[in-house]
């Protein structure tokens, strides 16, 4: 089975759009914050503000030199963070090694950390509060949701120890709620493939281009591929697709997967942080 994560985003955009059209006089606002010229990260971008747009959410870019100073990055994110018009806000990254990210991030208000990755969303998360959680572990929740894969008492294994994806994933699939037993591998653990191998669900997050196979797979597994890496034939996954398509119960696509989810879990999280703010009575 593919599990297709473009269908399951474009139900997901639909339903918060139908939720905002009941509250046409409210305009809720997502602010993204972009330094220097990536080509990669300005699609991603780009896709975030089409996808807003589509589901009713205003969208407003900041775009910044990439030899922008700390200090004058910092002040670009208050500016945002005291602006009663943006409930939500996104700095892409990654951002240029001279940048301190973590105190970027700690200008953003928790009630507009629409990526869920500063300090006080990440304390939340861990005491099991979830308010603005990263979106693509999110997005990979409501793509077990969707498809009704079990989680309560299942091995899950996650690969990559990111807090963009890795760490919030295994947070995520061992709530309550879930109730996974979840491991976390990366990439120093011994007998990968052995550790794989128990898993039900699988979640990879590594970056390295088809590095799980048939043989991490068990028969029946479901498997989550979050991996990117460019190449000259274009995007490739951590999954080697064809492969693992024939053994698993489950798997995810690329593109088309877990990328769309991302994104659709992104305004759900501008939604939530809007609602958080008192400004939508959801
Ligand atoms: N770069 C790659 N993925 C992400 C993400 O989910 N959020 C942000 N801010 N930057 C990213």
């Amino acid at each position: 089975m593919i599990i297709d994560g473009k269908k399951v985003a474009i139900q997901l955009r639909n339903q918060i759009k139908t939720q905002l059209a009941q509250f046409s006089d409210i305009q809720i606002t997502l602010a993204t914050v972009l330094v220097g010229e990536d080509p990669a990260s300005k699609l991603y971008v780009g896709m975030k503000h089409r996808e807003a747009h589509a589901a009713g959410i205003h969208s407003k870019h900041v775009s910044l030199q990439k030899d922008i100073d700390q200090q004058s990055l910092e002040a670009e994110i208050e500016k945002l963070a005291s602006d009663d018009n943006v409930n939500g806000i996104l700095v892409q990254l990654p951002l240029p090694k001279h940048i301190n990210k973590d105190r970027v991030l700690a200008k953003i208000p928790a009630e507009k950390d629409v990526d869920g990755l500063t300090e006080v969303n990440m304390g939340r998360l861990i005491q099991g509060q979830n308010q603005l959680v990263p979106c693509t572990p999110l997005g990979v929740m409501r793509l077990i949701e969707a498809y009704n894969i079990p989680t309560c008492g299942k091995t899950a294994v996650v690969v990559g120890r990111s807090s963009l994806v890795g760490l919030p994933q295994m947070l995520l699939l061992s709530a309550r709620g879930a109730d996974a037993t979840v491991t976390l591998a990366h990439s120093r653990s011994e007998n990968l493939v052995e550790i794989c191998q128990r898993a039900d669900i699988l979640v990879s997050a590594v970056g390295s281009a088809g590095m799980i196979t048939a043989a991490h797979v068990k028969p029946g597994a479901m498997v989550f591929d979050v991996g990117v890496t460019r190449t000259a034939d274009g995007i490739l996954g951590d999954v080697d697709f064809t492969s693992v398509e024939k053994i698993a119960g489950g798997v995810t696509p690329m593109p088309a997967g877990t990328g769309p989810m991302t994104v659709a879990c992104l305004l759900e999280n501008t939604v939530k942080a809007a609602s958080l703010q008192g400004i939508l009575p959801i």
